[in-house]
């Protein structure tokens, strides 16, 4: 019999639901928040309130989408961490009541996972079914986290490298607002760079042992530039923007490149894929391809659609604990931190 799961993901600043028919994608409705744009990131009392106005009317379009009712549900699955606690409240309140009501199991995902277990998902126009073969390795890349995971199984992920302190998407949005960019900065930066020469200027890559990074110095080396130039011409930014852009791109993408690459000698495993919001990058995508090439690399790179947020890997992730029947209790509570608890 056919398994449907609902996904529910409010983890950050978009309330998302989707809904699977086993490993099919039939929707996956994602509701942003305008809300913090001006406040240059995330605001997240702000977020909080938006999820709980979204959140309805979000799941009632996933399902239209879908042509079910919410009888047919299997189970409703939602991300229970990591991320902001009010915005979490959100999701997991309304899947809770929601499974209660419908006399379902309720499935609680880790957020960072369901970024990985994204190449799972099916679409009905994908014309050929590739997914990645265990174990892989994943670089899971995302607004707070840099993560190197070792993927054995669905439920046995070990993270082998991370970033000690700020994450790539963190340094993207960092050089965006020093840049006065809107927030999120990563796809403006991405645009940007474009026409940029990456070589303009140089900045320090601060050296990290074995496979953890670090971006925090190469931010504060391109503020520095940034505020050492602006002494001398006020007009630097709007003059070299394109320039400062790119270089800031190649650094954080060969950085990332690096220790994937280091990872894969490592541990021998040429299965590669990466995930999270970062890998939407249009320079990582063509350089790892590259990479993946030279290396004789099975290489897996998600559809734009499931490189940011989105509730189609939160029904995936769910739709694995499902079939081996782990369920959560309504005691579950949001957590803000964390890789292994779900
Ligand atoms: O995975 P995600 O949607 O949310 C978290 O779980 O954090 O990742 C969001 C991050 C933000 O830092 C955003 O700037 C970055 O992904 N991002 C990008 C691009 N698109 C989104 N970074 C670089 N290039 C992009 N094209
Ligand atoms: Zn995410």
């Amino acid at each position: 019999m056919a398994i449907y799961i609902l996904g529910i993901e409010s983890s950050c600043d978009d309330t998302s639901a989707a809904v699977l028919c086993d490993d099919l994608l039939l929707s996956n409705t994602i509701a942003g928040q305008e809300v913090h744009r001006r406040f240059g990131g995330v605001v997240p009392e702000l977020a909080s309130r938006a999820h709980q106005q979204n959140i309805i009317p979000v799941v009632d379009t996933a399902l239209k989408e879908a042509n079910i009712t919410k009888n047919q549900l299997s189970a409703v699955a939602f991300t229970r961490g990591p991320g902001l606690l009010g915005s979490l409240l959100v999701g997991v309140s309304f899947a809770k009541s929601l499974a209660l009501a419908l006399g379902i199991p309720l499935v609680e995902v880790n957020h960072l996972k369901a970024h990985i277990l994204a190449h799972f998902i099916r679409l009905e126009t994908a014309d050929s079914r590739r997914v990645p073969r265990f174990p892989f390795l994943c670089l899971t890349v995302s607004g707070g986290h840099t993560q190197l995971v070792l993927v054995r199984d669905p439920d046995d992920m070990e993270i082998i490298g991370q970033t000690i302190d700020d994450a790539a998407g963190e340094a993207f949005d960092k050089a965006a607002k020093i840049l006065g960019l809107p927030y999120p900065g990563g796809p403006v930066i991405d645009r940007l760079a474009t026409n940029g020469n990456p070589k303009a200027f140089t900045l320090s890559r601060p050296v990290t042992s074995g496979l953890d990074f670090s971006f925090s110095g190469l931010k504060t080396s391109f503020l520095y530039l940034v505020r050492d130039e602006l002494r001398k011409d006020p007009d630097f930014i709007e003059k070299r923007k394109a320039d400062l852009a790119a270089a800031m791109r190649e650094s954080i993408v060969e950085m990332l490149l690096l220790k994937l690459q280091a990872a894969s000698e490592r541990t021998g495993i040429r299965e590669v894929a990466i995930a999270g919001g970062v890998s939407a990058n249009s320079l990582l995508r063509s350089r790892l391809t590259e990479l993946g090439r030279s290396l004789d690399w099975n290489l897996f790179i998600p559809p734009f659609e499931f490189t940011t947020d989105n509730a189609a890997m939160i029904a995936m992730a769910g739709y694995f604990k499902y079939l081996k029947n782990d369920f959560a209790g309504q005691d579950a509570v949001p957590y803000a931190r964390g890789f292994h608890p779900a």
